[in-house]
């Protein structure tokens, strides 16, 4: 049985370059999740960030302690956790929502829907990070 992890976080990165600084946590993210066989996605609007991981429950209680005392982001809000059966994502991957307007304010509305009704939002919110995310190279 794996375990999962799905929350939300406002960035505090400067936004002229958090995609250096998100280009730093990708690259560390491809290394670590691979070593601890976790998949997932990430999500940046250039305001939030979304992120889903699955793996082993040791792995995803490891990089959950990371995560959380991260100082590139915070209000982290869990919209779902602990085990489910199947994989959602096969490699890591990243998806950027920041260069279309439209697109980021689409997801920022999913991550507002998501975080108020925690059933039916993170269900779409995870359909919106299957179709963005690009594969990492993991
Ligand atoms: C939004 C966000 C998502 C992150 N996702 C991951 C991740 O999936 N895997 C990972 O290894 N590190 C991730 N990191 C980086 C970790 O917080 C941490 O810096 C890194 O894993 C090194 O861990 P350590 O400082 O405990 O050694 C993320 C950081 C942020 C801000």
């Amino acid at each position: 049985m794996l375990d999962r992890w799905f929350y939300i976080s406002t960035s505090r990165l400067d936004e002229t370059d958090a995609e250096r600084h998100v280009g730093d946590i990708v690259a560390i993210s491809v290394q670590r999740n691979r070593s601890l066989e976790v998949t997932g996605a990430l999500l940046f609007t250039g305001r939030h960030f979304a992120q889903y991981i699955e793996g082993p429950p040791a792995a995803i209680a490891a990089l959950q302690e990371s995560i959380l005392q991260d100082p590139r982001h915070q209000d982290i809000g869990t919209i779902a956790c602990g085990s489910y059966p199947t994989r959602h994502f096969l490699t890591w991957s990243l998806g950027y929502a920041g260069p279309s307007r439209f697109v980021a304010s689409k997801v920022e509305g999913a991550l507002t829907d998501a975080l108020k009704n925690r059933q039916g939002g993170a269900q779409a919110l995870l359909h919106m990070l299957e179709q963005f995310a690009f594969p990492g190279s993991s």
